[in-house]
Parts: structure tokens; sequence; C-alpha cells
């Protein structure tokens, strides 16, 4: 069984009055924590400006007063996920730097007492936390419970306590639901008769489900008659999620806004296939449904967050900044025997503004800006040629850990390779990886590269004919990324819905050791990769700007930073 891994960073605008922030964890000290080496001769993996909890598996994130708050799954215990999951936290005034503080949440009473799961938080009225949170009790059941912080006047939110109610929600013979397949309450939002709602992922048989609750008071909550959402043949619903979109810009909305100015997201992470899925459309109030612009069964729909590693995410409206940011976890790609070697495992992404497109069919994911303080040694390159063929390295940078924009503008359309029928475009880049020279493509970037290119990740574009459009495909082709043969080095890729007659074609990729996040098609397409060179590490690895076309591309843009380490979860 699998777990969900981030849970609601609830934004709080109210600044902290000095914003000063612990700089060790209060009182509880945990020693294991403390012992970890961070240098990075025997860490070569471990990233400088990722979130990572110091050590054993994380599965998840949330703030108040103007601190941003991570909850985020924990095993004190043990590197595997078994029980006794706990909800560890981590604080940060700008969602770069973090400290961790004592454990939010662990298990304490019969409703919990086998784990404490994920679950997300609101703010009720006068911007009140609040969490609700999946437990496993005592009968193995998954149940729905209700916590508090103990003192609203503390900005860190050190202490939670649980409501005497709990469970607020369970299984029973009456309401039909499985109690294996019961998890991850939502944020709650508020409807115009003054009634909070909230969804709970499930599944009956192979039909996923939001299962759909409503509440006057927080604590009593009633199933309504249909879930707000449910599609056969998708399995369980993890760790659902549900927001508004505004029509028309890139700011963020509060979770309960309605209305003609907002389309709705429904976002499940699927159990099965292990990717975050996203539907666009319209959130009925009467009927108190989602109704989807496009079904999970239409193949050209099935929209994801992110076509690489990249699961349970969470999203949560910061009021201060007034945008939606999204939180991902991404697992390792390396044995467990190598995860217990390093002595942890699991990372989350780079925190993502997320906002609806202008041509409404899709949504844009871009790195929240605090993210670009890190940046320093600025290289740019004025507008040059990349000839077919050519590799051209980009000097400068701290390539193990650096952040890269580049930008290519396509003549020669002719060139084209056709595409007589179509093709899943993740099969198409592990077929077509950046060995395969094509006229337009592959070009991009080499990254985390060795210096006689025995290791190398390859994050590319190629362009197609299709239907006598061009098709534009971003490939992360790992199948290179390292020596060691015990890895996953699944090749990810997808179609990026961009026009290279009339658009530049942009990729930037933000590279930390072990990790490579890329955005193309300014934030139209996210591909996040794990990768563990063996040459290419620290001081030693390269990163070049590739073009195995037989085609000359240009290059109209190429900024390149080294990042600087960013403070995180240490004492
Ligand atoms: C609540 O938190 C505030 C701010 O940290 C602190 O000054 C106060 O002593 C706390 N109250 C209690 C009862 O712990
Ligand atoms: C409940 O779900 C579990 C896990 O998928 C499954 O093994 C079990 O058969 C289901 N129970 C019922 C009554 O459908
Ligand atoms: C975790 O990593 C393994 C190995 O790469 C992969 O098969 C699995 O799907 C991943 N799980 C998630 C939730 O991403
Ligand atoms: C470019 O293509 C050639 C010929 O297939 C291949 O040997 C080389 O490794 C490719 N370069 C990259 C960066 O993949």
């Amino acid at each position: 069984m699998s777990i969900c891994s981030i849970w609601l960073l609830t934004l709080f605008s109210i600044i902290h009055a000095n914003g000063i922030l612990p700089t060790q964890a209060s009182n509880q000290v945990y020693k294991s924590l403390q012992s970890l080496s961070y240098g990075s001769s025997t860490q070569p993996y471990r990233t400088a400006y990722h979130f990572q909890p110091p050590k054993n598996w994380i599965n998840g994130p949330l703030r108040y007063k103007g601190l941003y708050h991570l909850f985020y799954q924990y095993n004190p215990e043990d590197l595997v996920w078994k029980t006794d999951l706990v909800w560890a936290h981590s604080v940060s005034k700008d969602l770069v730097n973090w400290n961790i503080l004592d454990h939010a949440l662990f298990p304490s009473q019969p409703s919990d007492i086998n784990g404490c799961w994920s679950g997300s938080a609101t703010l009720l009225s006068g911007g009140k936390p609040v969490f609700l949170y999946t437990g496993v009790d005592l009968f193995n059941q998954q149940v729905q419970n209700l916590a508090y912080p103990k003192n609203l006047s503390d900005p860190l939110l050190k202490e939670w306590v649980k409501s005497p109610n709990n469970p607020i929600i369970f299984p029973t013979s009456d309401n039909k639901i499985n109690s294996s397949l019961f998890r991850d309450p939502t944020t709650a939002w508020l409807g115009k008769d003054g009634h909070w709602r909230m969804i709970i992922g499930s599944a009956r048989i192979t039909e996923g489900l939001a299962i759909l609750y409503r509440s006057k008071d927080f604590i009593n909550w009633a199933k309504a008659k249909h879930p707000l959402y449910s599609a056969q043949g998708t399995g369980m619903w993890e760790c659902p999620d549900f927001y508004p979109v505004l029509k028309d810009g890139a700011i963020g909305v509060d979770t309960s806004v309605n209305g003609n100015h907002v389309r709705h997201v429904l976002k499940v992470s699927l159990d099965d296939k292990k990717h975050d899925y996203y539907l666009i459309g319209t959130y009925d109030t009467i009927k108190d449904k989602f109704v989807p612009d496009k079904v999970f069964e239409d193949k050209e729909s099935f929209l994801r967050y992110d076509y690489g590693k990249y699961y349970a995410s969470k999203t949560f409206f910061d009021d201060g900044k007034n945008r939606r940011v999204l939180l991902g976890w991404v697992n390792e790609s390396s044995t467990i025997a190598d995860d217990i070697k390093k002595g942890w495992s699991g990372i989350h992404t780079i925190p993502r503004a997320i906002w609806l497109h202008k041509s409404g069919k899709q949504l844009v994911q871009w790195p929240v800006v605090e993210i670009e303080k890190l940046r320093s040694n600025p290289v740019k390159w004025p507008t040059k040629v990349l000839k077919g063929g050519e590799l051209l390295q980009v000097n400068g940078v701290t390539a193990a850990q650096a952040d890269v924009e580049i930008s290519f503008e396509v003549h020669k359309f002719g060139e084209a390779e056709v595409l007589d029928h179509w093709v899943d475009p993740q099969i198409l880049c592990s077929r077509k990886g950046s060995s395969v020279r094509s006229g337009l493509g592959p070009f991009g970037l080499l990254v985390l590269a060795s210096k006689g290119l025995q290791e190398y990740t390859s994050v590319f574009f190629r362009i197609f004919k299709y239907q006598h459009k061009n098709l534009v495909l971003l490939c992360s082709d790992q199948s290179r990324s390292s020596l060691d043969s015990d890895i996953d080095k699944t090749t990810y890729g997808t179609f990026v819905d961009v026009d290279p007659l009339h658009e530049m074609l942009s990729l930037r990729s933000l590279i930390d050791h072990s990790i490579v996040e890329s955005f193309g098609g300014e934030g139209k397409t996210c591909i996040t990769t794990r990768v563990y060179p063996t040459l290419a590490i620290n001081d030693k690895a390269q990163l070049h700007a590739f073009n195995n076309g037989t085609v000359d591309v240009m290059i109209t843009k190429l900024s390149a930073w080294s990042m600087k380490k960013a403070q995180i979860n240490e004492d």
C-alpha cells in the first residue's frame, strides 16, 4: 500500500513580528539526526537546495503568520516505511531555507495508533488553522481525524492537540466505504450556504472516487449522496486536491473562491500509475459536482503535473504573494540497499507557482521566484548558432548545482521527421534518445555530464511533422546518466503544446546533484528525474548545450547560474 506524500502546505498571511526562526529544534532533539555527515565527499547525491529531512523516508509537506510550514510524513524509526508514521514539521520564511521543529503529530490515540497519514490544513474564519488527517486505527482501518494548534499566538505552531471527537469520519457498513481505501482529506472550502466541504480519496473496485463531505462546524461531517467526481478504470485516488484557478492571469485565489472568473482543477495521485493527473473543469455548486472539460478516458486529456518522477503533490494558496504554490514529492531511483547506505530517501521538488495557461487547456508551473536568491556567478551567451552535431560546454558554473535557461529558434521545418501515427511520447523518447539523430533534433542540454561523456543526462527537444503540424517532443533521457547499473534509468517524455513556427522553444533545468527538474515551453511541461552519476559528481560535473540533429538551430538565450546552498533542516 502506498501513502500520500505531501500534505497541504497551508499558507497563512500574517507576517511574524520579528521574522526570527529558531536555529534549533526546540525541546526534543533527535540525536540520530545530529550525527549525520553532510560532507559532499561522502554524500555526492545529497542535494544542496532541495528540501530533504535529515534522514529516513519523507512523504510529504504546510504556512502561518508569515511563515511557511511544511508537514511531511516521516518515519522516525526506519528507512523503510511501515507504520508509526508521524507528521514531521519544518518552517521557512522564504520556501528556500528551512528549520526543523518537533513532530507535529504522532500516533497517540486509538484513531491513529497505527500511523498519522496524510491530510490537509484549512484556515477557519479568523485564520485559525486546523488539520484533517487520516489515521490508521486499532483495527487497521483508515479513519479521519481533526487536530488544532495548542497556541494560536505561536507563529511556529509547535504543539497540536487532537480533537476529543476523533475519529470524526469513519467507514461503516452503511456508507459502503472500503476501510482500506479511504484517505487523504483535502483542504476544505466554504460554500455560499456557509457549509464546509472537502473530499477524501477512495475507490470502488476500479472506479476512483473523490468522496464529498459537508459540515457546518468542522466536527460533524455528512457524506454527500454523490462523489464530487469519480472515474471508472482509474483505481485508488490518493492525495486528491481541488482548487480554483483564475481564467485569466497567474495570480492565485483562495480555495473557497468560485464564480465565472475561475475554473476548477481536480488533481488525483493514481496509486496504480504512481503519477499525479489533473482535470480542468467547472465546479457546479448547485449539484455539488465537478464537471471536467475532458474525461480521463480520453488519452489526449491525460494531463500530468510532471511527466517524470513526481507524486502525492499538494497545493496551497499563498495569500502573502497571491499565488497558488504546488509541492511534490520525488522518491529515489536507487536501490533500497543504496538508500540505507545513504541514510535518507525521498526529496521534495522546488515549490512551483501554478496557474491556468491562457489557452485554458492546461496548467503552467514555474519555480517560485525566491529560489532565484540562490543564483550566483551568472553566465550569459550571446545569440549563437548550434550546428548539427555540435556540443558546446557551458563554462563558469557549478554544473552539479545549477539553474540554466536556454531557448532555441528553429527553421527548415521541412526537415522534420514525419510521424505517421500517434505514439505514446514516453515510448517515443525511449526509442529516440539523444543518440538517435533526426532532422530537427535532438537539441537541448546535457547535464551532469562527465569529462569524457561516459555519463550524462540529456534533456532535449525533437520536432516531428504530424498531420501537417509541428509536434514538439520534450525528453529526459537517463539511459547514460550513471555507470551504476542498479538504478532505474527510465526515459521520460511528453509533447509540449508550443508552435515552433512562432514561438521559441524554451527549457529551464534546475540541477541539484541527484535531481534534475526541467521546465519546457515556459512551464507548460515539467519533467523531474533522479540521477546518480559516479563520475560526474560535484566539481567533476559538466554542463553542455548540444544539437544532435542534422539541421542547425539558433540558441537565442542561454543564462546559467551556480546555485548557492540553502539552509535546510540543519542543526
Ligand atoms: C503562546 O505563544 C506565544 C508566542 O510564542 C508565547 O509568548 C506564549 O507564552 C505561549 N502561551 C503558552 C500558554 O504557551
Ligand atoms: C477493500 O480494498 C482492499 C485493498 O484494495 C481489497 O483488498 C479488498 O478486497 C476491498 N474490500 C472490499 C470489500 O471490496
Ligand atoms: C519510486 O521509485 C521507483 C523506482 O524508480 C518507481 O518504480 C516508483 O514508481 C516510484 N514511486 C513513486 C511514488 O514515484
Ligand atoms: C549524438 O549522436 C551520435 C550518433 O548517434 C552518438 O554517438 C552521440 O552519443 C550522440 N550524442 C549525445 C549527446 O547523445
